[in-house]
């Protein structure tokens, strides 16, 4: 027995914010954002809009891809940092409206590594003969938390949502083939969302400061993205035995396309491996890895029996890979 994914979905928003737009609210230019972050458009979210009813269509899609029914499903994950309420969960949305009648299910909080964290219960979760399909989701309104004045973080972010679904097959060879997972809270202050939560609750003066948005230092970040994702990538091809050289595709988080390219540097891949989108959409935080997903299934780059690493690194701090055969 073997565990495979069965669909993808995802969705984009159709509001661009190209690096131009930018020019005009803050001090910034399309020149900087380009060379410094391989950005150049991102999606936003309308007002009405929420992570989960991105979440919702983007689970749709995969449900369609794999032929399945919401009610085919026994646990819906959703990965994301801007859940619709802090409660109830967006897994119960996502649940509601895909008739996903007889799953339980839960939102997973691991800032941009929250597919990495998924797939490890996905797979877990499906050794178990009474689930029999799991649905992934990550999903992310970031705009809701970003701060359209500071310079240092605006241009970074995007909106958006990607699905998965992972079921057992008769193929022994698909399934997970390693993982390397990581939490350390001693840089817990380097990328945060200060207020809002039970240590500072929102007042009139945490809103004024603008304590409900993104603060990060970038380059702190930078450094400890690249040693770590590389350090998990490494440490799944250790484990598994598999050459990099016959990865078909190597999927980071995309947060920006100088630390992809450094840690496909420093593992020795290939650019036809590296999948990259970050100059389309920005950093979508748990939403990335699935949306990179399923573009790869739908463009053909990525299919049934091909081997692909993820690895993401995120808040918390988060970070990991998964090594898999899809
Ligand atoms: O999703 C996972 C977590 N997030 C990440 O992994 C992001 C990690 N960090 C980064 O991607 C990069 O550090 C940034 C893109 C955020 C910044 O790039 P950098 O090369 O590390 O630049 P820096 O922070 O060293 O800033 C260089 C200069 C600074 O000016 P001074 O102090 O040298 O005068 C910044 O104020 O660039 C300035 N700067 C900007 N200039 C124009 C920062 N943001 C901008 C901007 N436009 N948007």
């Amino acid at each position: 027995m073997g565990v495979r994914i069965f669909g993808t979905g995802s969705y984009i928003p159709e509001k661009v914010l190209t690096n131009f737009d930018f020019q005009n609210m803050v001090d910034t230019s399309d020149e900087w954002i380009r060379t410094r972050t391989g950005i150049v458009e991102r999606h936003i979210a309308p007002p009405e809009m929420s992570s989960g009813d991105m979440a919702i269509s983007a689970a749709r899609r995969a449900l369609a891809m794999a032929g399945l029914q919401g009610s085919d499903i026994s646990a819906v994950i959703v990965a994301t940092t801007t859940p619709d309420h802090v409660f109830p969960n967006t897994a119960s949305l996502v649940q509601v409206a895909i008739g996903a009648e007889n799953a339980f299910g839960f939102d997973l909080s691991a800032a941009c590594s929250g597919m990495i964290y998924s797939l490890e219960l996905a797979y877990s979760l499906l050794l178990q003969k009474k689930y029999r399909y799991v649905l992934l989701c990550g999903a992310e309104k970031l705009s809701s938390i970003t701060n359209y004045e500071d310079r240092n973080t605006c241009v970074l972010f995007g909106d958006g949502a990607g699905a998965v679904i992972l079921g057992r097959c008769d193929d022994d060879n698909s399934g997970q083939l390693a993982s390397d997972l990581h939490i350390n809270g001693d840089y817990e202050d380097i990328l945060k969302l200060p207020a809002g939560g039970s240590r500072n609750p929102a007042t009139h003066e945490t809103v004024e400061q603008k304590r409900h948005t993104i603060h990060m230092q970038g380059k702190e970040t930078f450094k400890l993205a690249v040693n770590a994702m590389a350090g998990a990538c490494k440490a799944v091809l250790d484990e598994s035995g598999v050459d990099v050289g016959d990865l078909k595709l190597v999927i980071p988080h995309q947060a920006n396309k100088r630390i992809i390219e450094a840690v496909a540097h420093r593992i020795n891949v290939r650019d036809d491996q590296l999948f990259i989108n970050v100059d389309k959409y920005g950093n979508t935080s748990a939403a990335s890895i699935p949306i990179c997903l399923d573009e790869a299934f739908r463009s053909g780059r990525l299919q049934r029996g091909d081997m692909a690493l993820m690895v993401a690194f995120g808040a918390g701090l988060t970070w990991g890979a998964q090594l898999i055969r899809v």
